[in-house]
């Protein structure tokens, strides 16, 4: 596995790959500390394309102030092993000078499928995120990219942008979702379950497990609003300090539903011992 760290490499790096031929290349941006999420995503990855190439960059414009941007686990050495393991042909890992560069001044906005969710509870968090996934778009020009459905909103943001700009490296049919992948108690595998304590780690498998039975209820026709307060209450029983948000959403336009209309999807936020985990389900 190749390791770029400047544009000039990547450049050099791309362009070899490319003359390699058999030329589709895949790119899966991560912000590292690697999981079998983001691994899942990689072998995805290689089943689709003739080369992978994996970014890890813990991109400082998607984290709001009081956010976790000093404290979010970093252990290249052990990400670049994991990924040479899974046959990745190139690792983009640029320190932030390469990506902002002194008098750095753009930003990338996408509207509608932003707000609401995570876009209310972390303003200009999307903004960070189409931001960097736009450049790294640019600095790979990638045939295709695959984002995980753990970050069922994000998905959406970058599926709008990749339509409205009209991107063809990758195009807009060539942004692939994957299935989100799980712990054994059902909780969703992330960087940030690290911070959680042995005690908290089994309390978070509640988060899953109550969006499970409320998804069941809607599902069976039982009344969404009472179902997703009970959701509510249940995680707040189960230890959670707070629940930024429990929705019902169309699944591809993201707007609120009443009820179930056939593409509703449960999405919930929600803190514990100050992490805050967040997670979907089709209903
Ligand atoms: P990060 O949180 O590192 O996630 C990288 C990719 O892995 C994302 O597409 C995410 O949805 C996917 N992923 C994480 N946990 C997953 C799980 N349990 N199952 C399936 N997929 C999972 O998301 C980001 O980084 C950043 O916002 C990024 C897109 C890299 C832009 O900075």
């Amino acid at each position: 596995m190749q390791t770029a760290t400047t544009l000039e490499m990547l450049r050099s790096s791309i362009a070899g790959l490319r003359e390699e031929g058999g030329d589709s290349i895949a790119l899966v941006p991560t912000m590292g500390a690697l999981h079998e999420g983001h691994l899942t995503l990689i072998r995805e990855a290689r089943a689709r394309a003739d080369h992978v190439v994996a970014s890890i960059f813990v991109n400082p414009r998607q984290f709001g102030p009081n956010e976790d941007l000093d404290a979010y686990p970093r252990q290249l050495e052990r990400d670049s092993q994991l990924l040479a393991e899974e046959g990745v042909a190139l690792l983009w890992a640029p320190p932030p000078g390469e990506v902002y560069p002194e008098g750095y001044a753009t930003n990338v906005s996408v509207g509608g499928v932003s707000e609401g969710l995570c876009g209310a509870d972390r303003p200009g968090h999307f903004d960070g995120v189409a931001t960097v996934v736009l450049k790294l778009f640019n600095q790979v020009r990638p045939d295709m990219a695959l984002f995980g459905e753990k970050d069922w909103q994000q998905l959406a943001v970058i599926r709008r942008m990749a339509r409205d700009l009209d991107l063809t490296f990758p195009h807009v049919s060539a942004i692939h979702g994957v299935g989100i992948v799980r712990e054994e108690d059902g909780l969703a595998m992330s960087s940030r379950n690290a911070y959680l304590s042995p005690e908290n780690r089994r309390r978070a498998a509640a988060l899953p497990r109550a969006m499970k039975d409320a998804a069941g209820l809607i599902e069976d026709g039982g009344d969404a609003a009472r179902a997703l307060s009970n959701l509510k209450e249940t995680l707040r029983v189960a230890g959670f300090e707070s629940v930024d948000y429990a929705e019902l959403r169309d699944a591809d336009s993201l707007a609120p539903l009443e009820s179930d209309n056939g593409n509703a999807r449960l999405f919930a936020a929600a803190r514990i011992g100050g992490t805050r985990l967040i997670d979907n389900l089709a209903v």
